[in-house]
């Protein structure tokens, strides 16, 4: 299963599909139970603490609502704070009608909650019909997706439901993205239940859940980013990959997040390793607000990041002081782009047709040298003999009939190449390679990358071949490329790259284009001459240790600072 992907391993009672949003449109009508994980006590009394919902506020002067109860492990907990805190301000909890709102989609554990809270009541004294009363008015059974009040709530908490999005009836799924913008194309359900709740707070109103995490960094998380990014503030992030946190086991990697209704501040960012659950709340509480790791709590680390990512770019979360050195390092210095293109080789769509290495195939001009990703190998480029058959010039395609041995040996590969999607899509270009060659780059210096890679190896170009598309080139007319291939060669580069990128299956890392042009560096201008020497040595003695020596000055940051952002993967 997927990274991130829930499902109950241990199921609790039948697995049934989810209610469709509107049975009017939809016509379906079956009772959930999927996405019922339920939340274990010390995570409920963490989340409510770290939300703010503590008794000694006055709570019921606030709204807070649970958007998806199941048997009520928050709402008990809920009650329980509300009836001391009506104790403290003398308030009525008979009068609470407004204090608490909950929804959830299945009768049964709905039932189940509301049993929960008339049990919080009456053992605390509250008479029967009251807590009846108050029991019925504060949980619905209902979906908050399509009927929750447009109430202001001051807080949202709880454990949304883990449906994945092909789990979701597609009328129902429709119909949620029709209502949730941010909930994108295989988007799981929480991005909806994140949306409903962001809206739903007051200024200054907190939401907190405990909740599946892949959504800060995949593709589909992109719209809840850029709104958590565009109009709140994440005060809290706490990973819990290694928490035991539900009373199922399941293949989950969830973390706890709190997020306000208010301009982004700092924010704490933490891990919560195995066993934490032993340590005390409140001292776990305390260091988390506060945003250090306090004595007594094992398997807590905190950082503090003073500022958070923009817009809708994924928050590469690997340990708190990674994320910490990688929010600073992108605060401080301009992205590789800025002074430099980053560019991937040409993809051809049949190299069995366009890569050669017969220098006699066709018109010696209609062969471009080409780097292959073995011809890096050594750190050095070593051209492996490896030509495109280049179907381009200047202004386009070449005429054919310009190059007769060309387009004989096209035409004898014509059905093969007619085939490709490229082809099919522009049939009078039948013969073009996927991406068209910008033959200029050829001349130019540049640096190599290979795209699945261990480690960042950046290898220098001397303006001799165009790179084939499991290369990254890294050109500029500012930068000295031995310089610029230094840091990239050090182990600030590969953080960048170990922070942006993805392990694939075996522990490959896969660069992106994208993740190699958020890679951070100074402007070249900025680096002293006597370091730049270091960095072009380091580079050509493929020296990685004498290259993070002189990167470490060049970005003012300690060994410590990097062994710590790297060591804790
Ligand atoms: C992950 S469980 C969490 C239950 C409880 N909050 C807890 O933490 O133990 C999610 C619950 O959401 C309910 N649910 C699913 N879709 C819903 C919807 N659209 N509206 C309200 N509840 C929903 C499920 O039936 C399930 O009980």
């Amino acid at each position: 299963m997927a990274e991130g992907q829930y499902s109950v391993r241990t199921m609790r009672g039948s697995q049934m599909s989810l209610i469709p949003a509107e049975p009017a449109i939809l016509g379906v009508q079956t009772p959930a139970h999927r996405g019922a994980v339920f939340t274990r006590p010390w995570v409920v009394e963490l989340v409510l603490d770290l939300a703010g919902y503590t008794a000694d506020r006055d709570l019921a002067g606030c709204v807070a609502l649970e958007p998806s109860a199941g048997d009520g492990a928050f709402l008990g907990s809920m009650v329980g704070r509300l009836l001391v805190s009506t104790k403290a301000y003398g308030r009525d909890i008979a009068d609470c009608g407004s204090a608490l709102v909950a929804y959830e989609l299945d009768a049964d554990s709905a039932e189940r909650a509301r049993a929960m809270v008339r049990s919080v009541l009456m053992g605390k004294g509250v008479v029967g019909p009251v807590a009846e009363r108050l029991a019925t008015g504060w949980v619905r059974c209902a979906d908050y997706l399509t009927e929750a009040d447009p109430v202001a709530a001051d807080f949202v908490v709880g454990n949304p439901p883990y449906i994945r999005s092909e789990e979701i009836p597609e009328e129902t799924a429709a119909y949620y993205r029709r209502c949730f913008p941010t909930m994108r194309g295989r988007a799981d359900l929480y991005i909806a239940f994140f949306e409903a709740a962001l809206r739903q707070l007051r200024d200054g109103g907190v939401c907190a859940f405990i909740c599946a995490d892949r959504w800060m960094r995949n593709q589909y998380g992109g719209a809840l980013r850029e709104m958590v990014t565009g109009g709140y503030s994440l005060e809290v992030l706490l990973e819990m990959h290694e928490a035991n946190a539900f009373e199922d086991e399941v293949d989950a990697y969830p973390a706890i997040t709190v997020i306000r209704r208010a301009v982004q501040g700092r924010t704490v960012v933490a891990t919560a390793g195995l066993g934490i659950e032993l340590a005390d709340g409140a001292l776990l509480t305390r260091s988390l607000l506060e945003g250090r790791a306090a004595d007594g709590i094992h398997g807590l680390r905190v950082a503090c990041v003073d500022t958070w990512f923009h817009g809708d770019s994924p928050w590469p979360c690997q340990s708190p002081e990674q994320l910490a050195l990688l929010r600073r390092l992108e605060d401080r210095f301009p992205v590789l782009e800025t002074n430099a293109r980053v560019g991937i080789g040409v993809a051809t769509g049949n190299d069995g047709v366009f890569v050669t290495t017969d220098a006699a195939l066709v018109e010696p001009s209609r062969l471009l040298k080409l780097a292959m990703a073995k011809d890096l190998g050594e750190g050095v480029m070593k051209w492996s003999g490896h030509y495109l058959v280049d179907p381009w010039e200047r202004d386009g395609l070449v005429d054919l009939t310009a190059y007769p041995r060309l387009q004989a040996y096209f035409e004898e590969h014509g059905a093969a190449l007619k085939r490709r999607h490229t082809a099919v899509k522009n049939v009078r270009g039948w013969y073009k390679t996927i991406d068209r060659v910008t033959h200029s780059l050829t001349q130019k210096r540049k640096l190599y990358i290979a795209d699945i890679k261990n480690v960042l190896e950046p290898v220098l170009d001397c303006g001799e071949t165009y790179p084939h598309h499991n290369l990254y080139f890294v050109a500029s007319a500012v930068w000295d490329l031995e310089v610029l291939g230094g840091l990239l060669l050090s182990a600030i580069g590969q953080f960048f790259v170990e922070s942006y990128g993805v392990r694939m299956r075996g522990g490959y890392l896969r660069f992106q284009a994208q993740y190699l042009r958020r890679i951070r560096v100074p402007e070249p201008g900025s680096i002293p001459a006597s370091l730049g020497i270091e960095l072009v040595a380091a580079f050509r003695g493929r020296d990685r240790a004498r290259a993070t020596a002189a990167a470490l000055l060049v970005y003012g940051i300690s060994r410590e600072e990097l062994e710590a952002a790297i060591g804790h993967r």
